[in-house]
């Protein structure tokens, strides 16, 4: 597809990529996980080259689990206003393994990814470990919501 890349191995990824998927895994360490065991970090480069983390955070309120890929962009968006997002990665783990499992984002955090976008004028590349070992390099977060839902539909 146009503007998606695969790989099948991380070593085949640019190194400041591979450098945002470390990050990320790092930022899976800090998931609070305890319903799903499933533990997810997500790392953003900035173009100042700042890096900020997330990672999902649970709750026994099930509906109020907040996915790793909005912990990171709402806490971008607040404590570094002004810079742009230039790469995401998106890793996930189970609990108490180390090998990497599919971390395909969710359809709710995929429209927040895209809306920041929208937010900077500029798009942003997605990382994200996808299954049988495959790797999936986006050139754009809206690539992966076609016909999303806009800000347009809004408008008076
Ligand atoms: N999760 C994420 O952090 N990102 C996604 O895109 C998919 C799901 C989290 C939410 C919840 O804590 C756990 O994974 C299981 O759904």
């Amino acid at each position: 597809m146009k503007g998606i890349e695969t790989f099948k191995n991380l070593e085949e990824l640019d190194n400041e990529s591979k450098y945002l998927v470390h990050k990320a895994k790092e930022a899976a360490h800090h998931a609070y996980a305890p319903y799903s065991k499933f533990h997810v970090g997500a790392a953003l480069m900035l173009d100042d080259g700042t890096v900020i983390t997330g990672s999902n955070q649970e709750n026994a309120s099930y509906p109020l689990c907040m996915c790793a890929e909005r912990v990171a962009l709402y806490a971008m968006a607040s404590l570094h206003q002004g810079k742009r997002i230039t790469k995401m990665a998106v890793v996930a783990h189970k609990k108490n393994h180390k090998e990497l499992v599919a971390a395909a984002s969710c359809g709710a955090c995929r429209q927040v990814m895209a809306e920041f976008e929208e937010r900077q004028h500029t798009p942003y590349e997605v990382i994200m470990h996808h299954t049988d070992s495959q790797w999936i390099k986006c050139a754009s977060a809206s690539l992966l919501l076609p016909f999303m839902f806009t800000s347009e539909s809004l408008n008076d």
